[in-house]
């Protein structure tokens, strides 16, 4: 027999909700309807409001004056599941082997965000009420950077009010270990395409007479990094907030982490910053990552040509005190004053969000670590993040409230990743932190 609960994130998981991909609009938001449908019959009330992208769902209980008002957040839309052949169980189909659930999804957010659901279900079900006021706001475009999801806010201040904001979708340092997650890497992205010829051309009759896109490219790329992996443009750590001395040792104190990496990696070794180590370098450091690069023939053998252009895209991960928008101007000028001679540069911006940190040690910060206590155990891993969700500063911003980040998923879940899955086991264990949550935050 499924643990309570379960069969509804069975369902959820089957709308294959990527909301990058515009010809999956309506599975996106049927998603979003179902989930409304699930919330009104456990009794809450709530509403999809639109966007110019996908919906956002907020929903409440009757809220009693004098009590403290909680906003739970949640993303119901995924990451594309390409490379579709890499996965074991077809990716918009939830498979359990060996106490996992295997789908897009699973564990980013789906799994944690119905543990929420599933929580609030049972309580409301034995009570009749929550012990707080809640706000339950599911958003459809956490992936694509939440571009609609900051105007909401601004617009919806009086009905989005709250105390405080909780948050499953961070992951936890080891199974059964409580982590709480006080700060997260921001982000800011950007695409930069070389123009060369107007046309493509036979690489024998004009090579060597006119430059090639692709190769302006990758030495243009290989620009952002000095060969021991510190990122080369100029200021691009000049805001940068030191680690602090009590982080550098909690970190530490978890254990040594470069034989795990390596063994999640698959990586031949690790690399990166001087002077760091790797949880420091991803939690704690900014980066210049390239997710894509390409251009000239892709396919089968050899063709002999000269491409026209030629691209890569570009993220950064930024920590405080850095600012998305000044990160992307410098990086603009860093690639106009590297750009090889004989080709035209194009830069198109993309999505940032704010890095965001908190004090740990805050009345709600201590609140909401006895609540992980509660369910497992003693010993609680405070952390930072590598990943972004950009809404987080965003909440500080518009609402001037801070964010609780209980996540509840293993380094091996393969967020983003063919075969995604999500351990049954912290299911159910968030489902009951988010009913310790709600009692310790009331
Ligand atoms: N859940 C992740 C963020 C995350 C993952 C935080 C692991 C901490 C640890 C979220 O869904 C995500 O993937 N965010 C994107 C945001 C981007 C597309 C704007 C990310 O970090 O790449
Ligand atoms: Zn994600």
């Amino acid at each position: 027999m499924n643990p309570p609960g379960l069969d509804d994130l069975l369902t959820c998981l089957r709308f294959p909700s990527v909301s990058t991909d515009s010809t999956r609009n309506a599975d996106v938001r049927a998603c979003a309807e179902w989930l409304l449908a699930k919330v009104q019959g456990m009794g809450l009330s709530g509403a999809l409001h639109e966007t110019p992208g996908h919906p956002v769902l907020v929903a409440k209980n009757k809220h009693v004056a004098g009590r403290r008002t909680v906003l739970i957040y949640g993303h119901y839309d995924v990451q594309p599941a390409e490379p579709l052949n890499e996965w074991k169980s077809p990716a918009f189909e939830p498979t359990i082997r060996d106490g996992r659930i295997y789908c897009r999804g699973a564990t980013d957010n789906k799994g944690q965000l119905m543990a929420h659901v599933q929580g609030l279900a049972e309580t409301l079900a034995k009570h009749a009420d929550l012990p707080v006021n809640l706000v339950l706001l599911l958003e459809g475009e956490e992936e694509i950077g939440s571009p609609n999801l900051k105007p909401f806010l601004e617009q919806h201040r009086d009905l989005l009010k709250c105390d405080v904001v909780a948050i499953s979708d961070t992951g936890m340092v080891a199974p059964g270990v409580g982590t709480f997650t006080y700060g997260l890497r921001g982000i800011a992205c950007m695409e930069a395409k070389v123009h060369g010829p107007a046309i493509d051309l036979h690489s024998g009759i004009f090579g060597g007479a006119i430059a090639n896109p692709v190769t302006a490219v990758a030495r243009l790329t290989a620009t952002l990094h000095d060969a021991e992996g510190r990122v080369a443009i100029e200021g691009f750590y000049d805001s940068v907030r030191p680690i602090a001395e009590w982080e550098r040792e909690a970190w530490a104190a978890l254990g040594d982490g470069d034989a795990e990496m390596l063994e999640l990696t698959g990586s031949p070794a690790l690399f990166g910053e001087p002077g760091y180590t790797e949880r420091e370098r991803r939690w704690a450091r900014p980066t210049a990552e390239v997710n894509g690069i390409g251009g000239g023939y892709q396919g089968e053998g050899s063709k002999t040509v000269i491409g026209r252009e030629a691209f890569v895209k570009l993220s950064f991960r930024l920590v405080p005190d850095q600012n998305p928008d000044n990160v992307l101007k410098s990086a603009e000028a860093h690639l106009r004053s590297h750009l090889p001679k004989g080709v035209r540069l194009e830069i198109k911006p993309g999505h940032t969000g704010m890095p965001y940190l908190m004090d740990p040690h805050s009345t709600l910060g201590t609140a909401a670590q006895r609540a992980l206590k509660k369910v497992f155990g003693d010993k609680v891993a405070l952390i930072r993040e590598g990943g972004s969700i950009p809404i987080v500063q965003a909440f500080k911003d518009v609402l001037g409230v801070d964010t609780l980040l209980l996540g509840l998923a293993l380094p091996d879940c393969q967020a983003h990743a063919p075969n995604e899955n999500f351990p049954i086991a912290n299911f159910e264990a968030g489902v009951r932190l988010n009913q310790a949550l709600l009692a310790e935050l009331a």
